[in-house]
């Protein structure tokens, strides 16, 4: 932890970043370290945050294989807000509730972000924010644009319609407590969610969609630092900022 943490003020916005995870499709433990337009990756979404106005507390997630490297790319810069660490568990949504336990009762509104997407942008934090604290939940995402099959043994035994398939992203955006309380309820137990939005969804909890870019890839298989590298480089230039080495 970076000294003391922050607390948001009363009705604030705190976000939980999950980097815990063991990148095995990555082929690197510490994919969230990887470097991606220069940086290490997790840096590039600290930066979207910082960039973010009114967040009140910020937490990284980090797993105990990486947490102290995590630790050093957080101290090595300034934030605009102090980041604190705490550790992770074994799934995805153990991370994310690790995560969102230690944020304070004066945040609101938790914006969940994986470490994973480094391509993600300010405006994508404000944009998730604003539809969820209109609406108690909001998740990034975009319209699929492949053709999607179900498959079975390996033949395709049918083609889903594509006009209502949407691919959720991160930021998700939760009431505090309404997230507690899903979490709580659908006690996940041998269930892996991969997003806190399912969560909601079993309990017939409305959750909006907030347009994303499908640029915002979440960095998966090592080929996808590629084209990650290049759209930050271009970003780089394009916004007059020198880029990183
Ligand atoms: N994550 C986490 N805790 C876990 C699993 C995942 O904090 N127990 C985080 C990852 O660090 C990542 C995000 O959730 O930022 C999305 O997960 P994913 O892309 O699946 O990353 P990994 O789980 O690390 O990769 P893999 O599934 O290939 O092992
Ligand atoms: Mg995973």
């Amino acid at each position: 932890m970076n000294g003391t943490v922050r607390n948001a003020p009363a009705g604030g916005v705190g976000v939980v970043i999950v980097a815990a995870g063991r990148g095995e499709r990555f082929g690197a433990a510490t994919k969230v370290l990887a470097e991606v337009g220069g940086r290490p990756m997790i840096a590039w979404a600290l930066d979207a945050v910082a960039r973010t106005p009114g967040i009140g507390e910020v937490v990284v997630v980090a797993g105990a294989h990486s947490e102290r490297a995590i630790r050093d790319v957080i101290d090595s810069g300034a934030w605009a807000y102090p980041v604190s660490i705490v550790t992770g568990g074994e799934r995805r949504h153990d991370s994310v509730m690790a995560g969102v336990r230690v944020l304070s009762d004066r945040v609101e509104l938790v914006l969940i972000h994986d470490a994973a997407r480094p391509l993600v942008s300010a405006d994508l934090f404000e944009a998730c924010a604003a539809s969820a604290r209109l609406h108690g939940a909001a998740i990034v995402a975009v319209p699929v644009s492949d053709t999607i099959k179900r498959v079975r043994d390996g033949a395709i035994v049918d083609t889903i319609p594509r006009s209502e398939l949407w691919a959720a992203q991160t930021p998700q955006g939760f009431n505090r407590k309404l997230l507690l309380d899903a979490s709580a309820r659908a006690d996940p137990g041998g269930l892996d969610v991969t997003d806190e939005a399912s969560l909601l969804e079993r309990l017939g909890h409305p959750v909006r969609i907030v347009p994303g870019s499908p640029a915002n890839l979440k960095m998966t298989h090592a080929e996808d630092l590629v084209i990650a590298d290049a759209l930050l480089r271009r970003r780089a230039v394009n916004s007059n900022v020198v880029a990183p080495r």
